[in-house]
């Protein structure tokens, strides 16, 4: 269902609609975000990948930030086990990439150049920023867990942000 008041200006209190799901969709997809791949790794060459736009910063002291993973997500046990994990923000040019770790495959890694972290996780080569983060807290939301990170390393580069709006990647202009 699309919402067909093209100004907000121009709104009423009956514009105004109860939260179903169809709306709530496509009202939160307004909200432009960033996209990261958020990483497990182990010595013994296990490692993991999940795209996921919920990324977002909490607190400058401790730093910590948080994101949330689907409670149906396959890869959710994994990261309920493990307590470090990478956050490597996406480049612009990075599409394939986040497709990529969106989708169930046998080996995500495949094709994907990879630099390793302090912590041994694995990281994005060409991202615009990589973070090693501890999972200090797990909560409960709704249909997805909510982990919370402290930033233990990071780093970042100069390339334009791949940008995730109305469920499409999208392009900043001037970038
Ligand atoms: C741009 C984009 C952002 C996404 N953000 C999230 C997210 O924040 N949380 C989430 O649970 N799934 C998110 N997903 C979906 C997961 O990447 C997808 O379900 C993935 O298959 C989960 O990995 P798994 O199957 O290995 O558990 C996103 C997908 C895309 C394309």
């Amino acid at each position: 269902m699309s919402i067909p008041n093209p100004n907000l200006a121009d709104s009423s209190a009956e514009d105004l609609r109860p939260c179903d799901p169809a709306i709530y969709r496509e009202v939160m997809g307004t909200f432009a975000t960033g996209v990261t791949v958020m990483t497990l790794g182990r010595a013994d060459g296990f490692r993991l990948g999940v795209t996921a736009s919920s990324f977002n910063t909490v607190s400058l002291d401790p730093p910590l930030i948080l994101w949330s993973l689907a409670l149906k997500a396959p890869s959710l046990g994994e990261f309920r086990s493990h307590d470090l994990f990478g956050v490597s923000v996406l480049a612009a040019s990075q599409k394939d990439i986040a497709l990529q770790f969106a989708r169930p495959a046998e080996d995500k890694f495949a094709g994907v150049q990879i630099v390793k972290g302090t912590h041994g996780l694995p990281l994005i080569a060409g991202a615009l920023a990589h973070i090693e983060c501890r999972t200090v807290a797990r909560y409960l939301g709704g249909d997805h867990e909510i982990m919370l990170g402290q930033v233990l390393t990071l780093r970042r580069a100069h390339h334009a942000p791949l940008v995730f709006q109305n469920g499409a990647f999208q392009s900043l202009s001037g970038t």
